[in-house]
C-alpha cells in the first residue's frame, strides 16, 4: 500500500529517489493523474502494466520538462509538431512522433512512434525538471486506474484505483484536483498533415488556427493504438445512458441550466464545458459510490471541448461491461 503524500518535507527529492530505484510514483497533472516510471527502466515500466491490469502492447506517453528534450526521444520533428509544441507546451496535449533508440518497444508497444507530452501542473513540472537534473530521460506515465477504469482526477482517486497494487515504497503525490479533468489530446504528427486521436482541450480549431493546416478528421484508419478505441474505457460500475430523462433513482450529469427531476440524484452541475470536463470523472465515481444504478449524462452543445467529453461519454456509455 502506497501513502498520499502532501507537502511533505523533500517530496519531490523522495519522489526522485522512488523512480530512480525503479519504483512508481503517481503524480498529478492537468489533466489527470499518472502513474509513473522511469521511462529508460524496463522493470520499473513493466511493473505500470502489472499495477494497472494493462495488456503489454498498449504504449505508453513519456513525459518530459522541455521541449529540448524532444531530441531524446523523437528522431523527425515536423515544422507543424514544433509550432504546436511551442504554443500548447506545457499543457495538455500529447505529440506522436517517430521514435528515437531511447523510446524502447516496452515504451511504443512495438511501434516505430512514441508519445510525448510536458504537462503544466506544477507539481509535474518539478518533478519532471528534478528527475532530469537528476540525469533522467523523461517519466513514463499512463493514467492511474486499472485498465478499463475511469481516469483518476485526485489523489484519494488514484488510491483508490491502484493503492492495493502499489508497495510502500510507491508514491501517490496530492496535487488537488486536475483542473482539465479528462486526458490530454493526442495528435499524430508523423505524417505531413497531423491527425487528433483523442480529442482533449486543445481542440481541433485551436491547432487549425495555429498551424493553418485542415486536419484529417478520422482515426478510424489509423493503425497505431489509442486506448480510447476500446469499448470498455472510461467507464464507472454504473449503466450510463446519454440525453436521456433521468429517472427516480437514477444520477443526472447536466448543465446548471438543467433542472432535476424528483427523485433523482445530482452528481454534478456545471456551468459550462470547462466544469463538465473537471467534473465528469469525480462525479461518475461518486455515482458509483452512492450504489447508483444507472447515470444519466445531458452533454452540452458544441465543437470545442464539449466533443471531447462527448467522446468520453459515448465511450462510458457503450462500455462491453454493460
Ligand atoms: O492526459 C494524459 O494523456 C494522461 C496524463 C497522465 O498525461 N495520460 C494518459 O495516458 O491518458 P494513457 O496511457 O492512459 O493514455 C494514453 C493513450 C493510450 O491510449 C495510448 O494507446 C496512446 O495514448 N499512445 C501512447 N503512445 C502512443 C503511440 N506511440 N502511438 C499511438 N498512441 C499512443
Ligand atoms: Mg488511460
Amino acid at each position: 500500500m502506497a501513502d498520499i503524500s502532501k507537502n511533505t518535507p523533500n517530496l519531490i527529492q523522495k519522489s526522485v529517489l522512488s523512480l530512480q530505484s525503479g519504483n512508481l510514483v503517481a503524480f498529478p497533472t492537468e489533466t489527470v493523474y499518472g502513474l509513473g516510471a522511469d521511462a529508460t527502466n524496463e522493470i520499473a515500466v513493466g511493473r505500470v502494466y502489472i499495477v494497472k491490469g494493462r495488456p503489454s502492447d498498449h504504449p505508453l506517453i513519456v513525459h518530459i520538462s522541455s521541449i529540448n528534450g524532444l531530441a531524446d526521444w523523437a528522431t523527425q520533428v515536423p515544422e507543424y509538431a514544433i509550432e504546436l509544441a511551442r504554443a500548447f507546451w506545457p499543457g495538455p496535449m500529447s505529440l506522436i512522433l517517430p521514435r528515437t533508440k531511447l523510446a524502447q518497444d516496452f515504451i511504443t508497444g512495438g511501434q516505430e512512434n512514441v508519445g510525448l507530452r510536458i504537462p503544466s501542473h506544477p507539481l509535474a513540472l518539478e518533478l519532471l525538471r528534478q528527475f532530469e537534473l537528476a540525469g533522467g530521460k523523461g517519466i513514463a506515465a499512463p493514467s492511474a486506474n486499472r485498465f478499463g477504469a475511469l481516469s483518476p482526477t485526485t489523489a484519494d482517486a488514484v488510491y483508490q484505483e491502484l493503492g492495493a497494487y502499489l508497495t510502500g515504497s510507491d508514491l501517490i503525490l496530492d496535487g488537488d484536483q486536475s483542473t482539465v479533468g479528462i486526458e490530454s489530446t493526442i495528435i499524430d504528427c508523423t505524417g505531413t498533415i497531423p491527425q487528433i486521436l483523442r480529442p482533449g482541450a486543445i481542440t481541433t480549431k485551436m491547432v487549425e488556427e495555429l498551424i493553418n493546416i485542415k486536419l484529417i478528421q478520422t482515426a478510424d484508419d489509423n493503425s497505431v493504438r489509442v486506448s480510447g478505441h476500446f469499448q470498455s474505457h472510461y467507464a464507472p460500475k454504473a449503466k450510463v445512458v446519454l440525453g436521456e430523462n433521468a429517472q427516480p433513482g437514477d444520477g443526472l450529469i447536466a448543465l446548471s441550466s438543467v433542472p432535476t427531476p424528483p427523485g433523482v440524484t445530482r452528481l454534478s452541475s456545471p456551468n459550462d464545458a470547462k466544469e463538465f470536463a473537471r467534473n465528469l470523472y469525480q462525479a461518475l465515481r461518486n455515482g458509483d459510490h452512492l450504489g447508483i444504478g444507472q447515470i444519466s449524462i445531458i452533454l452540452p452543445n458544441g465543437e470545442g471541448l464539449e466533443k471531447a467529453i462527448k467522446d468520453r461519454v459515448e465511450k462510458a456509455a457503450s462500455s462491453l461491461r454493460h
